[in-house]
């Protein structure tokens, strides 16, 4: 999906390379803004009241984040998207949504976008893997697009799929995972003012590498959460298992939540490789994010619920 300028983006994202992106991202400090939010193409101190709290850490270039992926669908190397997600035709795009909710059905991804206000939120990327990244996403808060289907009191989780189409995904002919991918949030965790749906990065379109045109972003949990390519949204009563809980209970639970505490069992969770970066550092509980997110789990056992 191609996002217009008339209606989402700035016109500088289009023709930004990284260098310049970067001075255009400077030059919006020196006015005090933090971060850039990308709405109209004007950026105005109203929208920019809006704004998530700046990060203060070096982004992660361009190319990193468009060439070291994860998106089983497309091979499982790191490489593998970046060479073959150029297949999927992302243009149109429905979403089927289900469930409890007052308004079911199928909708256009243009007719969604045009409600949203794109702004630009940069977040800390966990993966269960072990490295990390700072990413410049754009997209709106999932809590956004959710109220807008009136999910049911019975709503107390949601679910999401990524597009079945074994022809233009060619790995999902093996079974290295069970297709299509699903993931799923409590719907408090849905409802997160962090919990964001990409529609780019960098300011430009999503590639389809990482997800397009729409993607997940899970900014306290393991990278694996932050489901790409979403065709499907289902709200439901009971918990389902996602596509990593069916492969393997025992390294992966339904939270998923960054915890520097709980070790995957064939590794430990302590320290990450921030991509680019030599030095492992040490990784915060919930990525960072706990000031915003830990009251979501009172009283829970993290070591049990993992
Ligand atoms: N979504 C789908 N549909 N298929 C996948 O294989 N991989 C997940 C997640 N979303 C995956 C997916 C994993 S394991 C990670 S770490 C992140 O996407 C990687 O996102 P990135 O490639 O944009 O960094």
């Amino acid at each position: 999906m191609k996002i217009t300028k008339t209606n989402y983006a700035l016109k500088e994202s289009e023709v930004t390379e990284e260098s310049l992106y970067l001075d255009r991202r400077q030059f919006i400090k020196k006015l005090g803004y933090g971060t850039v939010l990308l709405g109209t193409s004007i950026i105005t101190p109203s929208l920019a009241k809006k704004s998530t709290k700046s990060l203060k850490e070096e982004l992660t270039d361009y190319k990193s984040i468009t060439q070291y992926n994860n998106f089983y669908e497309f091979g499982t190397n790191k490489l593998a998207p970046y060479e073959n997600a150029h297949t999927l035709k992302t243009t149109p795009w429905n979403i089927i949504v289900e469930g409890e909710c007052e308004k079911p059905g199928n909708y256009s991804l243009e007719k969604i976008l045009k409600g949203m206000t794109i702004e630009e939120r940069i977040y800390r990327f966990r993966c269960v893997e072990g490295w990390s990244m700072v990413i410049p996403w754009n997209g709106f808060s999932l809590a956004s697009l959710l109220k807008r289907f009136q999910p049911t009191s019975k709503a107390k989780y949601v679910y999401f799929e990524t597009l079945h189409d074994p022809e233009n995904m060619p790995n999902q002919q093996q079974d290295h995972l069970e297709w299509p991918y699903i993931e799923g949030l409590r719907i408090d965790e849905a409802m997160n003012p962090l919990t964001l749906l990409a529609t780019g990065l960098y300011g430009k379109d999503l590639p389809n590498q990482n997800g397009a045109p729409l993607r997940l972003v899970v900014p306290w949990k393991y990278g694996f959460k932050s489901i790409k390519s979403i065709a499907k949204i289902r709200f439901l009563e009971t918990q389902l298992e996602s596509s990593w809980q069916k492969a393997n209970k025992v390294e992966y639970g339904f939270y998923s939540n960054v915890n520097p505490n709980v070790n995957h069992p064939r590794w430990s969770q302590s320290r990450e490789r921030r991509i680019g970066k030599y030095r492992k550092r040490k990784t915060l509980m919930f990525n960072g994010y706990a000031e915003e997110v830990a009251h979501l789990y009172k009283g829970m056992d993290l070591k049990q619920n993992y």
